[in-house]
Formats: C-alpha cells, sequence, structure tokens
C-alpha cells in the first residue's frame, strides 16, 4: 500500500546558468505517513526548499510525480499549508488579517466572529496578542512575522504542513516555546508535518524520522532516521534518554562527513532511489552476545 504521502522518482534538473543543466536530485522516492512528523537534514543548496516546493504544488518536477491521498499534486491548495523560508506575508494586511485571510477560504459558513475568534487563538499561541495582532508585517520585528507566518499555517490545519525552517529567526528562548507549541498541537491535531531545519536537536525534538540529503548536485535522500525516543518528549528530559547522542552522533557524523562523501554518487538511470532505513536502539541487545557495541541496526526499505 502506498504512503499517505508518496513521493515518486522526483527529478528536478534546472538550467545552470551557463548553457548546461544542473541536476538537483534524481529520482528521489520517499514516502510520510499519515499524522507523521518528518523533519530533513542536508546541507545548503541541496534541494530541501525545491522538494518543499513541489510538495506543496508551487513548482513542477522535471519529473516524476507526488500523490498525496490518493490524488496526484498538482498547483497549490489549501490542503497543503506553507511556512517558507523567508515568512512571506501579505503586507497590506494586518497581522490578524494574515491569519484569518486563510481562514475565511477554509471555512467560508463561519462568521466573522468565529473567524477572528479563531485566528486570534492561533496567534496567542505563538505569543503574539493585544495591540500587535493589527500591526501591519512591516512593523513587526522578523521573528514576530515568523511567528505570524506559523500561526497562519497551523490556523488552517492543513492535510499537510510544510515548514521550511519555520524557526530560523527566532531567539534561543521563543524558539524553544514555539517547538514546545508545536509539539502540543501536533499531539492534538492528527497533523501530518513535513519540516526543513538545520538544527539536529530541534529535528531529534521534533521528528519520527529524520531523512539525511546528501551534498548536491546530485544529490539524494541516503538515510530515514528513526527517532527512538518515546513521546511525549520535551527539551530538557530528551537529552537524557540512552538513544538521544547515539543517534545525534549519527546524525553529525552524516553532515559532518557521510554527506560529502556520498555526494555525487549518480543515481541508477530510471531507478528510484529510495533511503536506506536505520533504526539506533542502544537499549536493544546485539543478537551476537560477544558484540557489546550499541544495536545499530541498517535494513533496507
Ligand atoms: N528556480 C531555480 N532556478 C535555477 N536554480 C535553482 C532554482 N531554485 C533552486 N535552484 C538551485 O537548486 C539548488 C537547490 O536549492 P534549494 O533552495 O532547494 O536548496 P536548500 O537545500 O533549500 O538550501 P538552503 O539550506 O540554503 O535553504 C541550488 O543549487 C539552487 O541554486
Ligand atoms: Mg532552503
Amino acid at each position: 500500500m502506498k504512503p499517505y504521502l508518496s513521493i515518486e522518482q522526483l527529478t528536478q534538473r534546472f538550467p545552470d546558468g551557463s548553457g548546461g543543466q544542473l541536476t538537483v536530485f534524481e529520482n528521489a522516492t520517499f514516502g510520510v505517513e499519515k499524522g507523521e512528523f518528518v523533519v530533513i537534514l542536508g546541507h545548503s543548496g541541496c534541494g530541501k526548499s525545491t522538494i518543499m516546493n513541489i510538495l506543496a504544488g508551487l513548482a513542477d518536477p522535471t519529473s516524476g510525480s507526488v500523490i498525496m491521498d490518493g490524488q496526484e499534486v498538482k498547483g497549490p491548495s489549501l490542503d497543503r499549508g506553507v511556512v517558507f523560508q523567508n515568512y512571506s506575508l501579505l503586507p497590506w494586511l494586518t497581522t490578524l488579517k494574515n491569519v484569518t485571510f486563510g481562514v475565511r477560504a477554509r471555512h467560508p459558513d463561519w462568521t466573522r466572529a468565529q473567524i477572528d475568534e479563531h485566528a486570534t487563538k492561533f496567534l496567542a499561541m505563538v505569543g503574539l496578542e493585544g495591540d500587535v495582532i493589527h500591526r501591519k508585517p512591516s512593523q513587526l520585528s522578523g521573528g514576530m512575522r515568523q511567528r505570524v507566518s506559523i500561526a497562519r499555517a497551523f490556523a488552517n490545519h492543513p492535510k499537510l504542513l510544510l515548514l521550511d525552517e519555520p524557526f530560523g529567526a527566532l531567539d534561543a528562548l521563543t524558539r524553544g516555546t514555539i517547538q514546545d507549541e508545536l509539539l502540543k498541537i501536533w499531539g492534538q491535531m492528527e497533523q501530518t508535518v513535513f519540516m526543513i531545519t538545520h538544527d539536529i536537536d530541534e529535528a531529534i525534538l521534533l521528528a519520527d524520522r529524520i531523512l539525511l540529503m546528501t551534498n548536491g548536485p546530485h544529490a539524494r535522500v541516503a538515510e530515514s532516521v528513526e527517532i527512538t525516543i518515546p513521546r511525549p518528549r520535551n527539551r530538557t528530559e530528551i537529552v537524557e534518554h540512552p538513544n538521544y547522542y547515539a543517534i545525534r552522533n549519527h546524525l553529525v557524523q552524516f553532515l559532518g562527513k557521510r554527506s560529502k562523501e556520498l555526494a555525487g554518487q549518480l543515481a541508477t538511470p530510471g531507478q528510484p532511489n529510495a533511503p536506506e532505513t536505520v533504526r539506533i536502539d542502544t537499549t536493544q541487545t546485539n543478537d551476537d552476545p560477544a558484540d557489546t557495541r550499541p544495536a545499530l541496526k541498517a535494513v533496507n526499505s
């Protein structure tokens, strides 16, 4: 059976600016289950935002397809909410109206009071309350704008939430609070999330699974690392879980070393390029009693 969101042999090429072609990735193939929280990690320029734009229906791949809930993704839809890397808000609308805009489209039968109340609730969740919600984006700080963009996406409760480095402009304290809020909202609603971040600890805290991308060009999603740490998780306790540092080290090694070593390895023409599933669980013992290393199992998916 197909996963809820199925990315099938996705290839993206762009003109390289000097008459040739740049292959960002080739035949990328992976899936995301309903309600799953998947984070993608990879170096700058490997093609993360490009994948996200295709998932959002905002860009067409060179070849391949994206199927969500049995339907091919073609063009943008209210079913897919996006928080962009540059948190694009509508500059002529107030903070509140930037949020109500989408809520009204999603719930045409709601009264204005219901729409305002719903939007206000989600703005309060990200710490925006009072007069500030009547200000325009140009009158807000970068971090505030980013929070409006997060509230706007959550308020619509899309089938798929796409987050492109949504916390990049936030200070550490606010970032922590919003990560907690995101986990809370995600726990309450059955929300499928696909998120890009550069922050390894944030990825482990939030994700069910982390997809690791090799460096581009010809990048690929090389591994799918399961986060074998039970929920609910919180930022202070998660570091004490026996699997935390084993997973963290694996990710650091990949980004520091293997993402380069594996870079540019061409896909077999026409073959799907699916990631290897990696499960790191130090609480499980190895079958071989002579082997005292922590269990690190890599199974082909
Ligand atoms: N519209 C476009 N035309 C030509 N090249 C593009 C276009 N969009 C992206 N690229 C190229 O594709 C590659 C991947 O870009 P992308 O923005 O997806 O990277 P990223 O992984 O999101 O990086 P970052 O972490 O810096 O945000 C880059 O080499 C970029 O220059
Ligand atoms: Mg990007």
